[in-house]
C-alpha cells in the first residue's frame, strides 16, 4: 500500500506522539505539530525525511489557518487529519478557576473547531481524507 500522509496536532506527547510515532515507523508522512518544537527532537532525529513540522498553538486561530495551509502545500493532499492537542482539566467543580476552564475549552473545544474548519476546504477540494477528532468517553459518562 502506497504511504500516507498525517497532518497530527499535539505530536510532541501522549496520544499524538504514539499517532505519529506509529504511523511514522509504517512508512508513512507526518506533518505534526507542537507548541515546544524542543520536545520533536527525538521524533525529528529519527525520521528526518519523513516527519515535517511546525510550531502551533490552537488556541491562536490565525495560526491555525497559516499551519493547515503550509501542511498542505508542503504535503500536496493529506489522508488523514488528527484532531489531538488539547489536555485533560481534573478536580471538584468549585476546585477548577473560570480561567482554567476558559483555557481548556479553548484549546480542546475552539482549537479543534477552528482546526478542522481550517482543513476542510483542502479536504473537500482533494475529495478524499479522514478526520479523526480525539475526544473523551468521559464526556459520554
Ligand atoms: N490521556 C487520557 O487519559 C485522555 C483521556 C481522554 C481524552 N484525552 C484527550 O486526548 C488528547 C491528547 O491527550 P494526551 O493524554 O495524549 O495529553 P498530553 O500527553 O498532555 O499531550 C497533549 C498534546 O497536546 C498539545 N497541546 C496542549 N495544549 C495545546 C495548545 N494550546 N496548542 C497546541 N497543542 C497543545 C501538547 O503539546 P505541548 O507539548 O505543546 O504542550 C501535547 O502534544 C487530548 O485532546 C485529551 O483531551 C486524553
Amino acid at each position: 500500500m502506497a504511504e500516507r500522509k498525517w497532518l497530527i496536532t499535539g505530536i510532541s506527547s501522549g496520544f499524538g506522539k504514539e499517532i505519529a510515532a506509529q504511523a511514522l515507523a509504517a512508512g508513512d508522512i507526518v506533518f505534526g505539530t507542537a507548541r515546544n518544537m524542543k520536545k520533536l527532537d527525538g521524533l525529528k532525529a529519527e525520521y528526518p525525511e519523513t516527519l515535517l513540522t511546525a510550531a502551533l498553538d490552537v488556541t491562536d486561530t490565525e495560526s491555525v489557518y497559516r499551519v493547515t495551509e503550509e501542511a498542505f502545500r508542503k504535503l500536496g493532499t493529506v489522508d488523514v487529519v488528527v484532531s489531538n492537542a488539547g489536555y485533560g482539566l481534573y478536580g471538584a467543580a468549585e476546585e477548577i478557576s473560570d480561567e482554567e476552564a476558559l483555557l481548556q475549552i479553548q484549546t480542546n473545544l475552539i482549537g479543534s473547531i477552528a482546526f478542522i474548519r481550517s482543513t476542510l476546504p483542502y479536504l473537500r477540494s482533494q475529495k478524499h481524507g479522514r478526520i479523526i477528532q480525539v475526544a473523551s468517553v468521559a464526556g459520554q459518562v
